[in-house]
């Protein structure tokens, strides 16, 4: 018997207003045509003024553990995955835990940016795994539309508002494939490409946040590759085939690197949760409102097989493979 971290509720949270293609190129010089073409992006989400990184995460952190059926006090650990902190400090989870969360108990955020997901999921089946804690509530969360550049057409089209959450909870497992719960976390960093997708500012350096920057070919570059190499390791980790695999609930950046990662592992796109066009690139927060998206509208069930993949900024990158 080993110890298994299943997903017990899946949770969504996403700003009423919502922002199309068309409104946008009244902001800047773009078109509905060039976002569509070049992205599969349609319109994003943006949060209301005075509505912070913690008022989204609250809200999909409560729908997750309403699903899940367990209370605030059940909670043993809190992660928020965000770049868009509330505040520098103290960390949004401690915000959020004030809110939903058990006093008491360990709550940090980590910042992987668009990999903070599947960074923080493999960080909480670790807590779980080795029985440190036994249930646990993760959360990608983010206000990104307050950290773009609007007069740089090339990169704030692209970016949107949200969150999304899991509950974890400890259940037995017999160790093999057929078990529920995370089969296994793969992460990746490559400190040498920081400067292709960054922030131009932060406390140490400028004393201000700075605003997203972005080589958006080189980062298309490395993605379809980083994707596809993480998401093999997921598969060959545990013995399964591509064929196995009932969903690939991918990080949303763009629907180009979307086909082609897929394509380069031989998954048809109906085995694809796509909500990029929707919600747009919403960075820690796509992968769990993708699962969400998914749940809701009952495509994704019980014991089905899920492959998670995502790259970020760092660059960062990692895959999981989960037996919801
Ligand atoms: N509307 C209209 N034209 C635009 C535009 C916009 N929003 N943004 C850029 N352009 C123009 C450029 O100025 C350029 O014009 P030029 O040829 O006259 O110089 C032209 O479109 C092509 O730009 P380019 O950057 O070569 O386009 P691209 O095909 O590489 O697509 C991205 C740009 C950003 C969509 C693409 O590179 C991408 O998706 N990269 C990955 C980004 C990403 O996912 N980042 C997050 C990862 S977590």
């Amino acid at each position: 018997m080993i110890v298994r971290s299943v997903i017990l509720g899946v949770g969504a949270y996403l700003p009423a207003n919502i922002v199309s293609n068309a409104e946008l190129s009244k902001r800047v010089d773009t078109t509905d045509e060039w976002i569509t073409e070049r992205t599969g992006i349609k319109q994003r989400h943006v949060a209301a003024e005075g509505q912070f990184t913690s008022h989204l995460a609250i809200e999909a952190g409560r729908a997750a553990m309403e699903m899940a059926g367990i209370k605030s006090s059940e909670l043993d650990l809190l992660i928020v995955a965000t770049t868009t902190p509330d505040n520098t400090f103290p960390a949004t989870a401690a915000k959020v835990q004030a809110v939903i969360g058990r006093p008491g108990i360990p709550a940090f955020d980590i910042q992987a940016v668009c990999s903070g997901f599947v960074y923080s999921l493999a960080v909480a089946d670790n807590f779980i795994k080795t029985s440190q804690v036994k249930t646990a509530l993760v959360i990608g969360a983010e206000t990104l539309s307050r950290f773009l550049d609007w007069t740089d057409r090339s990169s704030c089209v692209l970016f949107g508002d949200g969150a999304g959450a899991v509950v974890l909870q400890a259940a037995e497992g017999q160790g093999t494939s057929a078990d529920r719960g995370v089969l296994s976390t793969h992460l990746h960093s490559d400190g040498r490409y920081a400067d292709i997708l960054y922030a131009d500012g932060g406390v140490s350096s400028t004393q201000t946040t700075g605003l997203l920057r972005m080589k958006g070919k080189e980062v298309f570059r490395h993605a379809v590759v980083n994707l596809a190499d993480t998401a093999r390791e997921a598969v060959e980790a545990n013995g399964v085939t591509f064929a196995d695999v009932d969903w690939l609930v991918p990080h949303q950046a763009n629907s180009r690197i979307l086909d082609s990662t897929a394509e380069k592992l031989g998954l048809s796109a109906d085995k694809v949760i796509v909500t990029v066009d929707k919600h747009a690139n919403t960075s820690a927060a796509s992968i769990p409102l993708a699962l969400h998206q998914g749940v809701t509208d009952g495509r994704i069930k019980r014991g089905q097989l899920l492959l998670m993949e995502t790259m970020g900024g760092g660059f960062t990158w990692g895959s999981a493979l989960v037996r919801f």
